[in-house]
């Protein structure tokens, strides 16, 4: 199969490719669009082939739900049975924009695959015009699970998804990087108070304003089987080729670090803020002013992508706090080194 990117920047060119991608997406396609978090690959959420097609081009576990992507809000409540008050305050506060609720579904609305046979759902609305207007152009709810391969990060640009799916989808629409870099939190409105399933821009905090008590819970932990979570968490995640090591932002513990991984004759990329730029290291990847988490998100990605491009036998990356989009950052990393640290 041929991909074809189509890049959306001027309105001929943005005619013309909504049209294309309505058009394959009516026909049962799967079509990739940027969101404002990553790049998502779509398929009309009514239709099971087109959402097989999904699971097929990523290599993605079937027992995986997708999210739901609207146009916009009143779409929804012919999908979901019923929308408790905490939901639809947080709904009001941040959507268009990176949160994903999980609600009941109404029976028999979607295709089965798309929740992978749960009586729940995630759904959104995304802030990013390319999103909205093919959503809102086309008429119907979108399932799209990030468009990257299976295992790998997160696409957070055009590129990066014609990089893992080349000739597994016919379309991407390209616009241009997307802005938060890191997937939509995910909340489970279903229990009372709600539990984060997912952390990401819409902050714990930013929850807690709106509605209150929100469940935290320990993200490292969220794959015991006693826990209520996304069954998505479960899986590898967001990893280059080479091992994944995290270490705290400790120029010491870096120095040390990297002189036993050159000393055992490996290669090492380093993932860090500017402050922790090493001569040691064999290539070094910014990730910003250590005080920007949302920096240091929106480059994340991009960055664990580029060490494939990298001869690095071992990625070292040091941990943010767990603070504000911090925690986001952090549950990433953790998932992109299975839980592995780096011990002197
Ligand atoms: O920002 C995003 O959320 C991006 C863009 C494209 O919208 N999408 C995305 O989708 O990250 P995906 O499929 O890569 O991640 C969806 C996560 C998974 O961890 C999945 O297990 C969880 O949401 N999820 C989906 N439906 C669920 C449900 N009914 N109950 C619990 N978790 C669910
Ligand atoms: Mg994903």
């Amino acid at each position: 199969m041929k991909t074809q990117r189509l890049i959306v920047d001027n309105n001929v060119n943005k005619i013309q490719a909504y049209t294309q991608a309505v058009e394959k997406l009516n026909a049962g396609e799967v079509v990739a669009f940027p969101t404002e978090t990553v790049y998502g690959l779509g398929a009309i959420a009514t239709d099971e082939q087109a959402v097989a097609k999904i699971f097929e081009a990523k290599g993605r576990p079937s027992d995986n739900p997708l999210i739901v992507h609207f146009g916009e809000a009143k779409q929804i409540s012919d999908y979901v049975s019923d929308i408790p008050e905490k939901a639809k305050a947080c709904i009001d506060a941040f959507w268009p924009g990176p949160l994903t609720l999980i609600l009941h579904t109404k029976a028999n609305v979607f295709a089965p695959n798309v929740t992978a046979g749960l009586q729940t759902v995630g759904v959104r609305i995304p802030d990013h015009p390319v999103a909205i207007e093919l959503l809102q152009m086309l008429g119907q709810p979108v399932a799209a699970p990030s468009a990257n391969r299976s295992g790998k990060p997160s696409p957070t640009t055009a590129l990066h998804v014609e990089k893992d799916l080349s000739g597994r989808i016919p379309l991407i629409l390209d616009g241009g990087a997307t802005g938060i870099g890191l997937e939509s939190t995910v909340v489970d409105f279903t229990v009372d108070p709600p539990v984060i399933l997912r952390p990401g821009g819409v902050t714990a905090n930013m929850l807690s304003d709106v509605i209150g008590e929100v469940i935290e819970p320990d993200m490292a932990k969220v794959d015991d089987q006693t826990t209520p979570r996304a069954p998505g968490m479960k899986y590898t995640h967001y990893a280059p080729d080479a091992p994944v090591y995290l270490i705290q932002p400790n120029r010491e513990a870096i120095d040390n670090a990297l002189k036993q991984i050159h000393m055992n004759q490996q290669k090492v990329a380093l993932l860090a803020p500017d402050d922790f730029q090493h001569a040691e290291a064999d290539w070094f990847f910014s990730l910003g002013n250590q005080q920007n988490s949302d920096d240091s998100a929106h480059r994340l990605y991009a960055h664990l992508r580029a060490c494939d491009e990298t001869e690095a036998d071992i990625v070292l990356v040091t941990v943010p706090e767990k603070t504000g989009v911090g925690a986001a950052i952090y549950n990433r990393l953790e998932k992109a080194a299975n839980g592995n640290w780096w011990l002197s």
